[in-house]
């Protein structure tokens, strides 16, 4: 299939739904052969067996994110399978709500080790195993403005603006390119269990909120060579909200 990927290898991590899964469609579209990884290994198959109706060239693995040695495994079945590995989306994510003095080290551990810690890992096998390609990290507006409730959280997505910084300097010698993108509310599961959206403790009018799928179109561009002179940046998806008073 023609398009900005044509032939390359993109894992998605959290592909399974989403903000990931309309991300591994867009890939499709464009081209790519997308591996859909996702701890819910179940519902990445049936992602990957929808895709695959529709003419994707998808396969699903199921990855937790936060274990290094399943990620190792990851990128080594996507190695053996595609011959080749060019972009990488951190997108798995998850949260958890309590008040500050009741977050476990558990609890900071499980946030920390999905959110930033999978970066991380894929960030190490990206760098041991691509030559040239991409990167592109999903945060969130919490990496810079937060609300109660979410303290490991918000940590972590703003770690992991951070570590796009870092990875864009020493990936530069690879030829790598590492961007983030900062979205905002997105009509997704996640954004409606949210238990401060659901209380109104966070507030957010229709016009906040933003799909998929305009996610997804910011992660394709910064993996794209139309951002070939893009790393280390961060890029808010969020129809405006953080520029606001
Ligand atoms: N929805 C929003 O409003 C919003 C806003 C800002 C940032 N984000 C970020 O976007 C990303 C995707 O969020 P979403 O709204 O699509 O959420 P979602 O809950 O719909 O999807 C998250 C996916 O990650 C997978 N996942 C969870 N833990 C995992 C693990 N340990 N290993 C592998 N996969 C795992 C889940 O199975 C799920 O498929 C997350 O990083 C989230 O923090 C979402």
């Amino acid at each position: 299939m023609a398009g900005r990927f044509a032939g390359q290898a993109v894992i998605v991590t959290g592909g399974a739904g989403g903000i990931g899964l309309a991300t591994a469609r867009r890939f499709a579209s464009e081209g790519a052969r997308v591996v859909v990884a996702d701890l819910n290994g179940d519902a990445a198959a049936k992602a990957a067996e929808a895709m695959a109706a529709e003419g994707s060239d998808a396969l699903a693995l199921p990855c937790d994110v936060s274990d290094e040695a399943a990620v190792e495994a990851a990128v080594a079945a996507t190695l053996a399978r595609c011959g080749r590995l060019d972009v990488v989306v951190n997108n798995a994510g998850a949260m958890l709500f309590k008040p500050l003095e009741q977050y476990t080290p558990a609890d900071w551990n499980r946030i920390l080790g999905i959110d930033l810690m999978g970066a991380v890992h894929f960030t190490r096998q990206a760098f041991l195993h691509m030559t040239g390609g991409a990167i592109v990290n999903v945060a969130s507006v919490h990496a810079e403005r937060t609300s109660p409730l979410v303290a490991p959280y918000a940590a972590a997505k703003a770690a992991l603006l951070s570590l796009t910084r870092s990875a864009a300097i020493e990936g530069a010698a690879r030829k790598i390119r590492v961007n983030a993108v900062v979205p905002g509310a997105i009509d997704t599961p996640m954004l409606w269990d949210n238990p401060n959206v659901r209380s109104g403790a966070e507030t957010i009018s229709p016009g906040d909120v933003g799909k998929a799928e305009n996610v997804a179109a910011a992660i394709a561009y910064l993996a794209s060579e139309d951002a070939t002179f893009v790393t280390g940046t961060a890029l808010a998806v969020d129809g405006g909200r953080l520029g606001r008073l």
